[in-house]
């Protein structure tokens, strides 16, 4: 086995290197390197003071949390941690990348802290639902007070360096070479006699009074159904309340809590669910990318101009392409007004604007398209029309560019047939406002290439995006998954719910809105034409209105006109219940005969949510999306689906999918097969006892 812990004496000093890669993370085989090198640099008669830091590319960032669950391994963190500070020779931190978690809480067992420049350092843990549990929550009060140390504890931002600096968590910045730099800091503390200064032995100091009170009240709406922000509020009050030892113990406690939670387990979930989400499975590793220095994005409508906004913020440049002058000139005001709006707010300089103002070349002619590498088509949705702009596209750009469509229904396969280059076409679904929305689903044709996937899922990292590759159908993985929800709930209300009781639910259960408030922000204008559309042509399925139609059909499409399924007063976006809506739905009930019921809120979770489990079965089985996991990071970037859950897949295994399973077939008798025909797969799971992940 590699040594994942060194020790080397350097000019009288003891040099203690963690060299475990990735991120040095502190698994069993780092503590017990800790504490062997601890022994070694304390025996070592050379050695006056030892400096504790990381190899490549960062200090310990944290414990390792692919040991989390299963049996804990001796030595534990925080007997390590409590090895260092209480070691009979000054200890000295010397930190680089991000001293994350544990890597942190190791380094408040030292002495004293130096940091590169570059570095950050913070107590994430609690968005892995958990809390510091190697001591951070008392000793970091102790170093910088507990005002300061709340904050950093409860919403677990990482801090720079120079911020670290000035609260007093690190005592020196240094820049180049790091090691070098904490050395010599540690022979100057030697020369001049610095004392040892164990956290454990500090008072803690709180200028507020009323800080716990205050902060849990700010936190509240924001953290809403996240146990571990109050948590930690309570492990910081314990350390300005109890003797330190007593503190440790308390953390202790509200750790294990946490760890045990279904919080913190579906939290886990999501950080490596985001990760591996990029690993798009008969993938390989080292398939080549393409080079994507130009871009183009086609039509600069609400979405053109948000996509053309998200490479202008990576730097990248973007010719933006529209038929008429005047459709060219409001894109580019819009986007105007949306950056002149982030610097108002003092998040962009002027330069700054200036700067990705001048990224975004407008043009009128395709022939300015020839060098570009990529292009985004966000046109008009009909076919006939993006078949057109493809094979401009295919005309105009160079052999190796990728040509990607926004399309949020059509088929990309049939619009990659329209080109002489099948494999360069895939789908790029962002999502509104395209700026903002952190999911892009990448769509993958029949014959995209291999690179051409592999290409497009990098970039979206590269421009602050999480991409998740899905296959052709219709609505792909979210909007396929929303639909199912939208009927059920649209009928429930029909049944005798009153569309605040179903919004209701569903927000408590930890989304952002209900799917009412939901497609009144989104405009009821907007589906309520397609149907018009598939009415016209005498569609047998659309012939009968919706109550939500009917609303549409009488201009009500929403926030934009003050009015959908709920009203709104000027300014405000809060959606309020409207007498007139709750006649409307009476008199459609009467209508179709329906005598109104009361109905649970047991029975909306169950038809809103199962429904749409059921539908992300049959999209796993379709191979549409690869894994449980795509699913789940789709809805939890694209649709705000509360983190604390893990996204509809895991939740599913949380609820059980026997559970689900049996009542999928109890709404299937008592409501058809149109929205409740069971997937095949959930049937084989439920059978066979199992989950989506858990085998
Ligand atoms: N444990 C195990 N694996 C980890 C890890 C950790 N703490 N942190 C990162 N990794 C893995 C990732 O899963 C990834 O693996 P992969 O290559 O197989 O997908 C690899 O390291 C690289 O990570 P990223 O892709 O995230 O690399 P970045 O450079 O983008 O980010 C980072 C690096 C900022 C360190 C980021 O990984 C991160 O935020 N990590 C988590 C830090 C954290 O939450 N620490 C607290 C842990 S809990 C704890 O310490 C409890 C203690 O109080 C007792
Ligand atoms: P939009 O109507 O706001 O913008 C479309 C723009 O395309 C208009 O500015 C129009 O002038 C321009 N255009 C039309 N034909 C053109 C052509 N032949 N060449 C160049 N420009 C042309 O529409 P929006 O909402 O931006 O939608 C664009 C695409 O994005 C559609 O495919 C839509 O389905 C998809 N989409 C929309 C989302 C939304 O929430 N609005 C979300 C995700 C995808």
């Amino acid at each position: 086995m590699t040594q994942v812990v060194r020790y080397e004496c350097r000019d009288g000093i003891g040099v203690i290197t963690v060299d475990y890669p990735p991120v040095n993370a502190l698994g069993a085989a780092v503590r017990s390197g800790l504490l062997a090198a601890l022994e070694q640099g304390l025996q070592d008669a050379d050695a006056r003071a030892l400096v504790v830091t990381g190899d490549g590319r960062t200090f310990p960032a944290g414990a390792d949390i692919r040991e989390f669950g299963k049996p804990p391994v001796e030595p534990f963190l925080p007997d390590v941690i409590n090895a260092y500070e209480s070691a009979g020779k000054l200890t000295v931190a010397a930190i680089h990348g991000t001293a994350l978690g544990g890597g942190m809480e190791v380094a408040l067992g030292c002495d004293y802290r130096v940091a590169l420049d570059s570095a950050k350092v913070g107590l994430p843990e609690v968005k892995l639902g958990l809390l510091p549990g190697a001591g951070g929550t008392q000793r970091l009060p102790r170093l910088i007070g507990a005002d300061a140390a709340l904050p950093i504890i409860a919403e677990g931002n990482p801090v720079p360096a120079a911020k670290a600096k000035a609260l007093g968590l690190v005592d020196e910045v240094v820049s180049g070479d790091l090691v070098a730099g904490a050395v010599a800091f540690a022979r100057k503390l030697v020369e001049s006699n610095a004392p040892q200064r164990p956290l454990r032995e500090q008072a803690v100091k709180l200028d507020n009074p009323n800080l716990f009170a205050e902060y849990e009240k700010s936190i509240a709406r924001k953290q809403r159904g996240f146990l571990s922000p109050f948590r930690c509020i309570e492990a910081v009050r314990a350390a300005t309340e109890l003797p330190f030892d007593e503190g440790m113990k308390r953390e202790r406690a509200l750790f294990m809590e946490l760890m045990q939670s279904s919080e913190s387990r579906a939290q886990r979930h999501v950080f490596f669910a985001e990760r591996e989400v990029a690993k798009v499975p008969g993938i390989a590793k080292d398939t080549p990318r393409r080079d994507i220095n130009t871009v183009a994005v086609i039509g600069a409508g609400t979405m053109g101009g948000g996509i053309a906004m998200n490479f202008a913020n990576a730097g990248i440049p973007v010719r933006l392409l529209e038929v008429k002058q005047d459709a060219l000139d409001r894109g580019l005001a819009v986007i105007r007004r949306n950056y002149e709006n982030t610097a108002r707010k003092g998040r962009l300089t002027q330069d700054d604007v200036e700067k990705r103002m001048s990224l975004i070349q407008p043009t009128l002619s395709y022939d300015d398209l020839g060098s570009v590498d990529l292009v985004i088509e966000a046109v008009f949705e009909t076919m006939d029309i993006k078949k057109a702009v493809f094979k401009e596209l295919d005309r105009v750009c160079k052999p190796g560019a990728i040509l990607a469509t926004n399309t949020s229904t059509l088929d990309v396969n049939e619009i990659a047939a329209i080109t002489s280059r099948p494999q360069d076409v895939m789908g790029m679904h962002f999502f509104s406002p395209a700026n903002v929305m952190k999911l892009l689903e990448n769509v993958r044709g029949e014959k995209t290439a291999d690179d051409v996937v592999a290409t497009v899922m990098d970039l979206s990292k590269r421009i602050g995006k999480v991409g998740v590759c899905v296959g052709v159908c219709h609505g792909f993985v979210g909007n396929r998954m929303l639909h199912k929800r939208q009927h059920e709930a649209i009928a429930l209300v029909e049944e005798g719910a009153s569309p605040e009781q179903v919004d209701k639910v569903i927000y408590d259960f930890g989304l952002p809105m209900g799917p009412f408030a939901m497609s009144d922000l989104a405009g009821l204008d907007v589906g309520y034409r397609i149907r018009e559309e598939l009415r016209k042509a005498g569609d047998p399925e659309a012939q009968a209105l919706s109550w939500v139609d009917k609303l549409a059909a009488k201009g009500r499409y929403g926030q934009k006109t003050g009015a959908g399924v709920f009203r709104y007063e000027e300014g405000d976006r809060t959606p309020r219940p409207d007498p007139e809506v709750a006649e409307l739905i009476a008199e459609h009930r009467r209508e179709k005969g329906i005598t109104p019921r009361e109905v649970t809120d047991q029975e909306i979770l169950e038809r809103c949510l199962y429904v749409m489990v059921n539908e992300g079965a049959k999209i796993l089985e379709e191979g549409i999306a690869a894994r449980p996991l795509d699913v789940d990071v789709v809805w939890i970037y694209g649709y705000g689906f509360p983190v604390y859950r893990g996204g509809p897949m895991f939740w599913a295994d949380h609820v059980g999918v026997k559970t689900i399973y049996d009542k999928v077939v109890e709404f299937q008798k008592r409501l058809g097969d149109s929205n409740w025909k069971p997937a095949p797969l959930l049937k084989q799971l439920a059978e066979a006892g199992k989950g989506f992940y858990a085998g």
